[in-house]
């Protein structure tokens, strides 16, 4: 018989990555999450973590879902989707509400976060997340959950997470045409925190650097609330290109190069080192330094980016814990040792943790978002039992416009 994966005990994550599209299944069970399968497809329609091509992206998605289909045997036709790319902005906002004296109830929770929605966003932006950073209840603040306290001002702050409305109706329009329908869209690297992070890090202080092929998403939780977010637009596929142009070789051996050989810096590599580059059929050996050399500015931008982006927005008071270092572009050999002496914090690597039982495969940085998807979806799906608007997606209001749109 045929499973249905919906929305209750098995959520799908729908990674559209700018080099893979993956597909999470994961079923909650008494011991907590587990992933039962993986379907991965490369990814050609997408640059810098957005869709440019329809029909490519509809492709390779189906053939992602397909693969995770045939693993599970689960008919899939939800999902939670994750988003990512230059256009995502984040800005702080708060609201206010009386409560009158009484316990603060669920439905109040509700109606301080709707009036910090309240505020001006234009018409070429949508708003992807409003996330509490705390409440603050007659003055007092620092408060987690108020539900059930009482007081006769309740305050919400929350940072507000938008996109490009046409970048999020494209991704809309190729889920849709691959047959699925998308429950919720998810800033990709809050859904990798849910994979990767513990709560004490979050509680702490912490920054995300999740270095994918096409982007480059930073985020920054402190006290157990998110603080920033955005995004550089470079990720894997630059240092791939370099290494293309710099020893006049295709892209893809340059990426087998980069993943077999590549290293941060040049002093990982001896003088006497040589590696293979097979070109046409032909075999011809260059020194391995030759190799870091190529890499090595473009993992100092990298980390300088990212310094300058942790400058601005009080990241070193933020990040007390340190950083958390995910995606492909984590797994550059040496980019640990390097990012530490740059950026002066500890660097670790994030590989999918929250979880209780999966394959050995999905061990690995580049499914962190996949993983952090389904936990998102299920941490939604429990707290929407209890707030009706805070947990609502923006799916609904979408995929109306998409169907306008695109008639
Ligand atoms: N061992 C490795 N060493 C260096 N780089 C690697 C390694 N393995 C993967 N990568 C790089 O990681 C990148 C892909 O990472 P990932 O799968 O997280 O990206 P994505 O999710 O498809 O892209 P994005 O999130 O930017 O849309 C590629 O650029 C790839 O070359
Ligand atoms: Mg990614």
């Amino acid at each position: 018989m045929v499973r249905q994966a919906h929305q209750g005990d098995i959520i799908v994550g729908l990674d559209v990555g700018t080099t893979k599209i993956c597909t999470v299944v994961g079923e909650l069970s008494e011991a907590g999450v587990e992933i039962h399968a993986v379907g991965t497809s490369a990814s050609t329609g997408l640059r810098k973590g957005v869709v440019v091509n329809i029909e490519s992206t509809v492709e390779s998605i189906k053939n992602a879902v397909n693969e995770a289909k045939s693993l599970t045997g689960f008919e899939i036709n939800t999902v939670y989707v994750g988003i990512t790319g230059g256009h995502i902005k984040g800005f702080n906002s708060y609201g206010a509400v009386g409560v009158r004296g009484k316990e603060v109830t669920y439905m109040d929770v509700d109606r301080v976060i709707d009036s910090a929605k309240a505020v001006y966003v234009p018409l070429d932006r949508e708003v992807l997340h409003v996330i509490p950073t705390g409440y603050i209840l007659d003055g007092q603040n620092g408060i987690r959950d108020p539900v059930g306290m009482v007081g006769v001002r309740l305050e919400a702050n929350v940072h507000i997470v938008t996109g490009a409305v046409t970048s999020v109706q494209n991704l809309l329009k190729c889920c849709e045409k691959a047959g699925l329908d998308v429950i919720d869209i998810v800033f990709e690297p809050l859904a990798s925190a849910e994979a990767i992070l513990t709560d004490d890090e979050k509680e702490l202080g912490v920054a995300i650097v999740d270095i994918g092929g096409g982007t480059t998403d930073i985020i920054l939780y402190k006290d157990g609330w998110l603080r920033h977010v955005s995004v550089l637009a470079i990720g894997g596929n630059h240092f791939t290109n370099d290494i293309a142009v710099g020893l006049r070789i295709p892209v893809s051996e340059a990426e087998r190069l980069k993943k077999s050989f590549g290293s941060a810096a040049t002093s990982m590599a001896s003088d006497s080192e040589e590696i293979e580059i097979i070109q046409a059929g032909h075999e011809r050996k260059v020194p391995r330094r030759c190799l870091l050399e190529i890499i090595q500015p473009r993992t100092e931008e990298l980390l300088d980016l990212i310094k300058n982006e942790l400058l601005s927005c009080s990241g070193y008071d933020i990040a007390s814990s340190g950083m958390v270092f995910t995606g492909g572009g984590s797994l550059l050999n040496g980019l640990d040792r390097i990012a530490e002496v740059i950026l002066g914090l500890p660097v670790r690597i994030g590989f999918p943790e929250n979880i209780k039982r999966c394959e050995k495969s999905i061990h690995n940085p580049i499914y962190a978002t996949g993983v952090g998807l389904v936990l998102y979806g299920f941490t939604t799906v429990s707290n929407r039992k209890f707030y009706h608007d805070t947990f609502a997606g923006i799916v609904g209001k979408m995929k109306g416009w998409v169907k306008e749109i695109f008639r």
